[in-house]
């Protein structure tokens, strides 16, 4: 029985790290957009937006649905993966957002497994422009990352790339450690 993997909180920009995948809080249409979306296609160069556009379901004319998620070359991140997903807009909670949430994570996984991937780096998705509380949001990411990682063995580190105090506090509370302080 391998060791469980490390998962944690760090004060960071996620398109600096050097992981085999990062998690992109898109949405829909995976064309781009603010917040770490803009942060990910602008450090990855117009390559990414390009190879988003030639998806098969794209081309299709499909959009990627709230909660599913699509895989792609890091292009110019350090990254060699973006994992992008759709979070759910936050409404009051009837709406479905916790199983949306909870489902952008579990398809992440999905493909972490199928691609044999070994590090991932999530934001804190849904938690900015589409509004998701922010402790019901990291309190979703970490139990169904607990819950899913047993299914996904080559992955041995998590990071919870956290862009603000507020977030990195959040996350690390709910893994029950110190912050890394400043
Ligand atoms: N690194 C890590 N986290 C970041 C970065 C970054 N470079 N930039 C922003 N964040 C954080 C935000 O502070 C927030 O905590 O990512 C979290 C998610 O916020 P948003 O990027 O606003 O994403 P979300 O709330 O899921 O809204 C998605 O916004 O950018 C558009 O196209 C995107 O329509 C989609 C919507």
């Amino acid at each position: 029985m391998s060791a469980a993997p490390l998962l944690h909180a760090l004060r960071v920009d996620i398109t600096t790290l050097e992981v085999d995948a990062i998690v992109n809080a898109a949405n829909e249409t995976l064309l781009g957009g603010g917040g770490v979306d803009g942060a990910i296609h602008r450090a990855a160069g117009p390559g990414l937006l390009a190879e988003c556009r030639a998806l098969p379901q794209l081309r299709a004319g499909v959009r990627c649905p709230t909660g599913e998620a699509r895989i792609t070359g890091g292009h110019r991140l350090k990254a060699r993966h973006v994992i992008h997903t759709a979070g759910p807009v936050w409404h009051g909670g009837d709406s479905g957002e916790p199983q949306l949430l909870a489902a952008c994570y579990r398809n992440v996984l999905a493909l972490a497994r199928e691609h044999g991937l070994r590090t991932l780096a999530f934001p804190a998705i849904s938690c900015g422009v589409y509004g998701y509380p922010l402790h019901a949001a990291t309190a979703i990411a970490v139990q169904t990352l607990h819950e899913t990682l047993p299914g996904a063995p080559t992955v041995r580190e998590v990071v919870f790339a956290c862009f603000g105090e507020d977030v990195l506090q959040a996350y690390s509370a709910e893994l029950g450690d110190e912050p890394d302080l400043p």
